[in-house]
């Protein structure tokens, strides 16, 4: 439970002070005694304002947990206990939400915790930015680099066993949401002779122990390396492992964070087959062999070393061994080769090694920067964290000492520039109230050892330019010269120095008073480091090795680029690049994390006060404090402040009209702020103490809920009341069209009763008029019956009195009659009997007689011979009578109707006389041609210009001019032909061309066949033995063969004498040539219509189908 209590400001449960801002009284113990307190209950992190201060608690403090991560995200700075993560949330924040690149100065002694420092704090920022594949997989590959790196970069030294060789600044990019996309690392200057040689109780780099500890047998085996660092000259034997620390797990995360990173395996292959050469470098050893010209000359004592270095690494094994054995100088287009002695070789041995992993170690940077590199191009913002080596202080101190020293000058100076300078020089500038604070300013030791003309590194470099001998010695002569009068600058040389007495200063020695102490130079080795010379020899077979690695990490071995010039000193790259970094840290918003180191011993739990009061002194701590107390904790341009406070003041919520201070007044006012809490500056508002600050901010935030639930309040009756309306019109829509359903619903209800009532009373009247209706109706009936018999009765009796009247009288008249017939009788009875019955006959039978004739006439029928009407015979004994009158009617009309012809249509109708005796009965065509009237000329022949030769040719009167089908008497086929009829001739003709086919004389014709039946098939039989039979017979059909029939009849008739012989039979002989067939009709098929086909069945029938 105690764990889910919220602390809302650091006060709570505060152990001595969070915020040294607070202490009380402020001096140099009670800052000290409120760390020792603090220390000793585990709080290692305390504030002076917005500065962290850190003391190494040199063991694993639960305080970096997930839990603590999430209890710190975006949580006030000052809301809960002093924290690294509290730092971390304000910058990451600050960068995202404010848009302002921040970086992160990490500073103090080595060990005091700076790179554990820089990890938290990129370790924070990974957990609380966005999340995602991508995202994470680039989160990833920046936290990886940093085993990588320290792997190869990092060292046990006497102050830190995870001592940090190099200086590192790394750029974390991150997108406009706070994602992070990618990094940038800096490294400056390795320090590279730890490769040949440590100090006593130091190691080499990680990765050599590593390797050799985790890489296995068969690894081992293919870097021709031994398990065994004694082996090995180049690595420390007395301090080889270091409590604490697994190499061999190490090695394992190195190669998972090389792989997580993007190391190809075979760029990991290479990298350690280079890590393997240097190390098997420094076995390499060399003997003295006197020389006939006097010179000394090394050679290499055993040779193994060599050629597995060269197996190794593709370098000639000869080519090796000469860069070794020689040094070639080139001056003036002239190479001048000159031997090694064994102390030149040993040089050169070491150099090579140094150049090799130092270069190595830029190219990792190289490629880590690679994989890590943002891939897309848009804005970022940046959060660089710097993790430089420490302030260090050995028995020993060398160029490399002098260099980080440099290097934590600077960074010391930038601190005070932005927190101690830059702070009082703002509060002048804007016109506050300020008595100054004086602090110490290193300014004087940076320039010391920057400047351009008398710095100390640019007297080095003088030194290793100019002419002549050059040794540590002269360098050190010439600084005694130079800066004999600086006052943080020692040395026994010079003349008149101070310090001639000072036995604690050796001969060969310098000593500056940095502003974290005194340190003490030992000169030599200065000029070699700072000239950082690698034999032309050695960079040339270096490139030329057959490993692609080592060759791009020696581009200048290239013999095509070969360049005279020097290459910038160490120390001038090292002044450059430092201030680079410089300038980049001053565009950015700086954090400050200050480490400091409780002790020497590395131990957990000890405090020592003398070394911590000497770390607060030259961090400079204690101005810190006070120029924080004295000032102000927070300023602010006024138009942000007042954009952000304005909705805390009614005056000016939501705008406010005038200038912006006006405003701040204003608003600073009604929230009656303590006058003496904050400033007016020219242009900022000044806030002496955070924790007014946190009053705006929590006013800010109470304010702005207050805002959000009236936003709330207001859009939810806005919504509600929208939600209403819209439910109330709804309602009265569906109401209306309920209302109107419902009444529609009644109306039709009363409308059906209504329409059933009247339908009954309409039903009931109805019935009750149709009962009146039918008793009257009855009432009718019945008096019509009644009416109607009593009429009966009437009529009856009185039909019965006619009757019997009439009776009486008929019976009167017979009996008269009898009674006269009987008197006429017997008188004329004797004249009557001899002929009065004959007469009486004659006489009755002459009136009928008379009767029919005078009725015949008014009956006669018409005159037309096809009438076929005539009256009914009266009497049975006129039956002969009666036919013979109307047959004698019958030939009188038709006279009659004969007598009206012309000759012309006598002729016709002779024509048509002839075929009806030739055809009548005979054939079944014939009936059909009855109607049709002869016409002969079918054929316009005289007219149609096309048979005109036709024409010519026939000079007598054509009788029949029309088209026929000529049936091919071998298949049936039938062709089309003008047949001609003349007076002597018929012919045969080309219907298209009208050209002659066959010309018959009518004489030469015997005979023609037909069939009973209803098709226009004939045959023209022809005189046996005739010209024209020579062809055979003509087997025709024609549409109008009773026509042509009976005109060959008649013409032939006429010209020959001879009647035509004309067959009429279903099977008739044709001579077709030699050959007799017999043509034969069948009843055939309706499928061609009423079309006869004609199929020639065999050599002796044709067989004609009719339908
Ligand atoms: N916050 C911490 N918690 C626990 N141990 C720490 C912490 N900071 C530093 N250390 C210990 O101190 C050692 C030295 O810290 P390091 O960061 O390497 O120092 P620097 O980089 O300042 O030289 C680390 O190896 C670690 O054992
Ligand atoms: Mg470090």
């Amino acid at each position: 439970m105690a764990k889910m209590e919220v602390k809302t400001s650091l006060l709570d449960d505060m152990i001595g002070v969070g915020d040294m801002v607070l202490l009380e009284p402020l001096n140099e113990d009670s800052f000290i005694n409120n760390l020792k307190k603090r220390f000793d209950h585990n709080e290692v992190y305390t504030y002076i304002g917005s500065v962290v201060i850190s003391i190494n608690p040199y063991r694993s403090l639960p305080i970096y947990t997930p839990e603590k991560v999430e209890e710190y995200r975006n949580r006030n700075f000052y809301e809960l206990s002093p924290h690294i993560f509290a730092l971390s949330d304000e910058a990451y924040r600050s960068l995202r939400d404010q848009d302002k690149d921040q970086c992160i100065l990490i500073t103090g002694e080595s060990g005091a915790g700076k790179t554990e420092a820089s990890k938290l704090v990129m370790s924070y920022v990974a957990a609380v930015c966005g999340k995602g594949a991508e995202v994470n997989q680039v989160k990833e590959q920046l936290l990886q680099s940093n085993p990588v790196l320290e792997a190869f970069g990092n060292a046990k030294t006497m102050r830190n066993d995870n001592s940090s060789r190099f200086g590192k600044y790394m750029d974390i990019e991150f997108d406009f949401k706070g994602d992070p996309l990618g990094g940038v690392i800096s490294n400056y200057l390795l320090e590279k002779s730890r490769v040949v040689k440590q100090p006593r109780g130091e190691r080499n780099f990680h990765i050599f122990y590593q390797i050799l500890s985790g890489a296995s047998e068969e690894f081992l085996c293919k870097l021709k390396l031994e398990r065994d660092f004694s082996r090995y000259n180049y690595l420390g034997l007395d301090s080889a492992r270091v409590n604490g620390v697994d190499d061999a797990a190490n090695f394992r995360t190195v190669r998972n964070a090389m792989q997580i990173v993007g190391f190809m395996d075979h760029e990991t292959q290479s990298v350690f087959e280079v890590v393997a050469a240097v190390l098997k470098l420094g076995n390499i050893e060399f003997k003295p062999e006197s020389r006939a010209n006097g010179l000394d000359e090394s050679k290499i004592k055993d040779k193994n070393e060599l050629k597995e270095i060269c197996e190794l690494t593709g370098i000639d094994q000869s080519v090796l061994e000469r860069a070794f054995s020689f040094r070639t100088v080139e001056a003036k287009q002239e190479k001048v080769s000159t031997t090694l002695n064994v102390a030149q070789a040993y040089y050169a041995r070491d150099a090579l090694a140094k150049n090799l992993y130092s270069r190595l170690f830029s190219w990792l940077v190289t490629r880590i920067n690679e994989s890590i590199k943002a891939q897309t191009k848009v804005r970022k913002k940046v959060m660089g964290v710097l993790d430089i080596y420490g302030f260090e202080i050995f028995e020993d101190n060398s160029f490399e000492q002098f260099i980080i020293n440099y290097c934590n000058e600077k960074l010391q100076q930038i601190f005070i520039e932005l927190t101690l300078k830059e702070e009082q020089e703002e509060y002048i500038r804007e016109g506050i109230e300020w008595t100054h604070i004086e602090y110490f300013n290193n300014a004087i030791i940076c320039d010391l050892i920057e400047n351009n003309q008398t710095g100390i590194l640019a007297m080095l470099d003088e030194e290793c330019l100019r002419p002549g001998t050059v040794t540590d010695d002269t360098f050190l002569e010439k600084l005694n010269q130079v800066c004999a009068t600086h006052q943080h600058f020692e040395s026994r040389m010079s003349k008149c120095s101070r310090f001639l007495n000072d036995t604690s200063l050796p001969h060969s020695c310098f000593r500056i008073q940095h502003y974290a102490g005194k340190v003490m130079y030992q000169v030599e080795g200065f000029v070699d480091k700072n000239n950082d010379l690698l034999y032309r020899d050695l960079s040339q077979a270096m490139w030329k090795a057959n490993h692609s690695l080592i060759k791009a990490l020696f581009p200048e071995g290239n013999p095509a680029k070969i360049n005279l010039k020097r290459p910038p000193t160490a120390g001038s790259q090292f002044k450059a690049s430092v201030a680079t970094l410089m300038k980049n840290l001053q565009t950015k918003n700086p954090n400050y994390i200050r480490c400091i180191k409780p002790n020497d011993k590395k131990a957990a739990h000890i405090f020592n006060e003398a070394l911590v009061c000497h770390q607060i002194r030259y961090l400079g701590l204690l101005e810190n404090v006070r120029v924080r107390r004295a000032g102000y904790a927070f300023r602010q341009p006024y138009e942000p402040c007042l954009e952000r406070y304005k909705m805390l003041c009614k005056q000016t919520w939501p705008h406010w009209r005038g200038p912006a201070r006006a405003g701040v007044e204003v608003l600073f006012n009604e929230l009656r702020i303590p006058e003496e809490e904050f400033s007016f500056g020219r242009s900022k508002i000044f806030i002496r103490n955070p924790r007014t600050l946190f009053k705006l901010e929590d006013l800010r935030k109470q304010r702005l809920e207050d805002l959000a639930t009236l936003i709330g309040k207001i859009y939810r009756g806005w919504k509600c009341r929208t939600h209403f309306l819209l439910m109330k019109k709804c309602q009265v829509v569906i109401a209306s069209w309920y209302r109107r359903y419902s009444q529609q619903k009644k109306y039709q209800k009363i409308k059906s009763s209504a329409i059933t009532v009247q339908s009954y009373i309409r039903g009931w009247k109805a019935r009750k008029l149709l009962r009146e209706l039918k008793h009257l109706k009855r009432c009718n009936e019945a008096a019509t019956v009644i009416a109607a018999y009593w009429h009966g009765t009437q009529a009856r009796r009185e039909l019965r009195r006619l009757k019997d009247e009439a009776r009486n009288k008929h019976a009167i008249a017979v009996i008269w009659a009898f009674w006269l017939g009987y008197k006429v009788r017997r008188e004329y009875r004797k004249f009557f009997r001899a002929n009065a019955g004959r007469k009486i006959y004659e006489f009755t039978l002459q009136r009928i007689m008379q009767k029919y004739f005078l009725e015949m006439k008014n009956k006669i029928p018409s005159l037309s011979p096809i009438d076929k009407n005539w009256p009914a015979r009266p009497y049975l004994f006129l039956e002969s009578t009666h036919k013979e009158l109307k047959r004698i009617f019958h030939l009188w009309r038709c006279k009659k109707y004969r007598d009206q012809f012309t000759d012309q249509q006598k002729l016709i109708y002779e024509e048509k006389l002839e075929a009806s005796e030739l055809f009548k009965d005979k054939k079944a065509l014939y009936p059909a041609s009855v109607g049709q009237p002869f016409q002969g000329a079918y054929l316009e022949i005289s007219e149609n210009p096309k048979y005109k030769k036709l024409k010519d040719a026939v000079d007598e009167k054509i009788i029949i001019a029309e088209v026929v089908n000529k049936i091919n008497r071998a298949n049936g086929k039938a062709a089309s032909r003008i047949f001609l009829l003349t007076k002597n001739n018929v012919l045969l003709a080309d219907q298209k061309s009208g050209t002659i086919k066959s010309e018959v004389p009518l004489g030469d014709v015997t005979k023609v066949s037909m069939s009973s039946q209803n098709d226009g098939f004939f045959a023209v039989h022809l005189k046996e033995g005739s010209e024209a039979a020579s062809k055979g017979d003509f087997l025709l059909s024609s549409d109008h063969l009773i026509e042509m029939a009976t005109k060959l009849y008649r013409t032939t008739l006429s010209q020959t004498k001879q009647k035509l012989n004309i067959e009429i039979s279903d099977e008739f002989l044709v001579q077709f040539k030699q050959d007799k067939v017999c043509v034969k009709f069948i009843q055939g098929s309706q499928k061609n219509g009423n079309i006869p086909t004609c199929k020639r069945k065999n050599n002796r029938l044709l067989e004609v189908a009719v339908p």
